[in-house]
């Protein structure tokens, strides 16, 4: 990129326009018929969401990604409603412009559309979502239909959907067969058609997510998808350099806070035990004629 002239990028509008808009489902649709890529990244707590929010990201996503990179389990099916209701809130409370979408845990509408719908209006009611995401293709449509038809706004995610990870043998790439791909193409029409306002493609390749992408009318966000997306998402904790247990091939690191943190926590270590921390600047001063008073009262027991 140039030096030489300022570029206005969507995170500099964003921190210096007042008049900045809230994002709806409708700001979506309307970057995908322009073709301008819309940009989606996790959180899962207040500071993340605002710095995200300043910075002028369209979407976040309360991810059940939770469970692997703040909760530290090995998946994410141990993620619960209340967990992810719980990061929600403090999400909602961060992000004023950002279109917010709460990721539905793992058996939290498998069993019916009924109990789906009930889930999906809990992250509106009580977590302060604006839309809700779920996992699965051509079985989850009727789910996806009962919580539409509520009003709520359903984002899709096929190709790698982490809550079938036994089911798919692994964190793996899917779609990759003729078969595989075309039974994808498939269940993208037919999340379009049960009402899906947007669908996530992860870890397809990435001819695949294009030719999905130009197939569909709703917009895809892509990970691991490729360019050909109408949009991106990354796990925050991954562009962060916050989680350190593995990275997958598809994320670009903007910065190493794990490293970072340790360090400053090494620093704050040596401080307190070489008495460098508090200084006198660190530290509540008391009037000199009060401690004298004290002085005296003890002084006199
Ligand atoms: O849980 C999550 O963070 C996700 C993204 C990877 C899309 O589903």
């Amino acid at each position: 990129m140039s030096t030489t002239a300022p570029v206005l990028t969507t995170a500099a509008i964003g921190a210096a326009a007042p008049q900045r808009k809230k994002i709806t489902t409708a700001v979506f649709r309307r970057k995908k018929e322009r073709g301008e890529p819309i940009t989606m990244l996790t959180a899962y707590d207040y500071p993340t969401a605002l710095a995200e929010d300043q910075a002028g990201v369209d979407s976040i996503l309360v991810g059940d990604s939770l469970g692997m990179v703040v909760l530290g389990y090995q998946n994410t099916l141990p993620v619960t409603m209340d967990d992810m209701l719980h990061h929600s809130k403090a999400v909602a409370r961060g992000a004023q412009f950002a279109l917010l979408i709460g990721d539905m845990p793992f058996m939290s509408y498998q069993v019916s559309a009924e109990e789906a719908l009930r889930n999906a209006g809990r992250f509106l009611q009580e977590g302060g979502m604006d839309a809700v995401k779920l996992e699965g293709g051509r079985e989850r449509a009727e789910a996806i239909r009962a919580i539409v038809g509520a009003g709520i706004p359903v984002m899709g995610h096929l190709g790698l959907t982490p809550q079938s990870v036994n089911q798919l043998g692994g964190f793996r790439p899917q779609g990759k067969t003729a078969a595989a791909a075309k039974r994808l193409i498939e269940d993208a029409l037919l999340l379009e058609e049960a009402g899906c306002f947007s669908l996530v493609l992860e870890s397809v390749p990435a001819k695949l997510a294009e030719l999905i992408s130009k197939k569909i009318s709703i917009p895809t966000i892509g990970i691991g998808a490729g360019a050909g997306c109408d949009g991106q998402v990354l796990v925050t904790h991954d562009l962060l350099g916050l989680f350190d247990r593995f990275t997958p091939k598809f994320v670009k690191k903007y910065a190493n806070f794990h490293a970072e943190m340790q360090h400053a926590f090494g620093e704050y270590i040596e401080d307190v035990e070489t008495k460098r921390f508090p200084a006198s600047e660190h530290s509540v001063e008391m009037d000199e004629k009060e401690w004298e008073t004290l002085q005296k009262e003890i002084d006199r027991r």
